[in-house]
């Protein structure tokens, strides 16, 4: 089939490319001309595990980029949204992309011939697609969906760092048609792929997204205080965890207590979903603690912190981890953004270290020490503060020798180095 991506981010970037991967022609549409122009030349917008060889392979044969909505609508069937949904200020999303997307193929559906389907693959709170973007849909394109045109969501579960692996090994997919026609025609896209396609209304298709990503953050965050339970009662919470986790109703995965989750999109739609609760009258106790506890653990390192060397004014403190995760320079809603701001605010001397994510966090915070390696960055420091479960660390041992006290605060539980002061945050 052919199939244009409106939006070149993590998600629209993967999509195309392994839309090609498994046989489709692909038209990939973004307003950014550096983009356009790399995706053209085989060369991947952003670091995802594979993408890279996807793009190498298809890109200017069954991959191009344009930034002609008007083309790209013409000579494809299907077109997938997948720009970005920001959090605007009170917490609720942004949908300013989306209706700007929206509109630029509304009018470049009003002059194409034969039956074209919209699917709405960025993330976007219960009710968007029907009550959102389908009118400005039929206004901008003067057509009617379900007699002109099609519309359908189709949500992606791509981990970051890991999404062409998802993609192409998905445990659901999940299309939520405005009509039979749109949504047979989606799932006809995803034929070669064996998984079992939830074939729903697309209300619920957005719901089962937002369930999704709130109930593993509530995993972490009911784990984090848990997590903090046991360690004032000397118990090791990853052997409770391990336990548990062979129940097959809970399984052992996204129990990992912690600084907390971070990301572009477990913070962000947590907070959607409590917003899009609120406004329909309704107070979502259990999602707001998710997020209060979530918010609390990474400044319970400086609490051990403090405890272990008293006052921070000038105290070296390297900060070992600044991407919200390991496997990606992401550092959006990274846990070692709060702590940062706090030792900032104490008064101590940072020298921090990350593999990907310095280049990022240097735009937030211009002023601390970057290292470019993690011996560095233990040069004589006072203490140090593990942040992300990068590989690497787990490998440190001699280079803690270098620190001035060898204070060890790990907030991943991935440190495995003996002769050190060592502290884990719940554990
Ligand atoms: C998440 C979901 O896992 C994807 O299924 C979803 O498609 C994606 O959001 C999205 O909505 O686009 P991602 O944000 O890439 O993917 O990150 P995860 O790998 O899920 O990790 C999220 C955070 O949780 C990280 O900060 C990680 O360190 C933390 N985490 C994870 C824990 O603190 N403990 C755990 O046990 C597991």
């Amino acid at each position: 089939m052919k199939v244009s991506v409106i939006g070149l981010g993590y998600v629209g970037s993967v999509t195309a490319a392994c839309f090609a991967e498994i046989g489709h022609e692909v038209v990939c549409v973004d307003i950014d001309e550096n983009k356009i122009k790399n995706i053209n030349e085989g060369i991947s917008p952003l670091y995802e595990e594979g993408l890279r060889d996807l793009l190498l392979k298809y890109a200017g044969k069954k991959l191009i980029a344009t930034n002609d909505y008007e083309f790209a609508i013409k000579v494809t069937d299907v077109s997938f949204i997948c720009v970005g949904t920001p959090s605007a200020k009170n917490g609720s999303i942004d949908l300013s992309i989306v209706r700007a997307a929206v509109k630029s193929i509304g009018a470049a559906l009003k002059t194409k011939e034969g039956y074209h389907v919209v699917v709405v693959k960025s993330t976007v709170v219960p009710e968007t697609t029907e009550k959102f973007v389908l009118p400005i849909l039929e206004e901008a394109s003067g057509k009617i969906v379900g007699k002109d045109i099609g519309v359908a969501v189709n949500p992606e579960f791509l981990r970051e760092g890991k999404a062409v692996h998802d993609f192409m090994h998905p445990d659901k997919i999940v299309i939520g048609a405005i009509d039979r026609k749109s949504g047979d025609l989606v799932s006809e896209l995803y034929r070669t792929f064996e998984c079992e396609v939830t074939l729903i209304d697309p209300t619920t298709a957005e719901m089962i997204k937002y369930v999704n990503n709130s109930l593993l953050a509530t995993k972490i965050s009911f784990a984090n205080e848990i997590g903090n339970i046991c360690k004032k009662l000397g118990i090791d919470t990853y052997k409770v965890m391990e336990a548990v986790g062979k129940d097959f109703r809970i399984s052992p995965k996204f129990l990992n207590s912690g600084v907390g989750f971070g990301g572009s999109c477990f913070p962000k739609d947590v907070k959607a979903l409590i917003g899009k609760a609120k406004e329909i009258g309704y107070s979502p106790i259990l999602l707001e603690s998710v997020i209060e506890v979530n918010e609390k653990q990474p400044l319970l390192m400086i609490e051990i912190l403090q405890r272990k060397i008293g006052d921070l004014r000038n105290k070296k403190i390297a900060v070992l981890g600044l991407a919200f995760k390991d496997g990606t320079d992401d550092i959006r809603e990274s846990r070692a953004i709060p702590v940062i701001a706090e030792l900032l605010r104490l008064g101590a001397n940072i020298s921090a270290y990350d593999p990907t994510g310095s280049e990022k966090m240097k735009r937030v915070f211009p002023t601390i020490g970057y290292s470019r390696n993690a011996e560095d960055s233990l040069e004589g420091a006072d203490a140090c503060l593990v942040m992300t479960e990068w590989d690497e660390f787990t490998q440190l041992e001699s280079e803690f020798e270098k620190m001035k006290k060898k204070i060890v605060i790990d907030g991943r539980r991935i440190i495995k180095a003996k002769n050190i002061d060592y502290e884990g945050l719940c554990w």
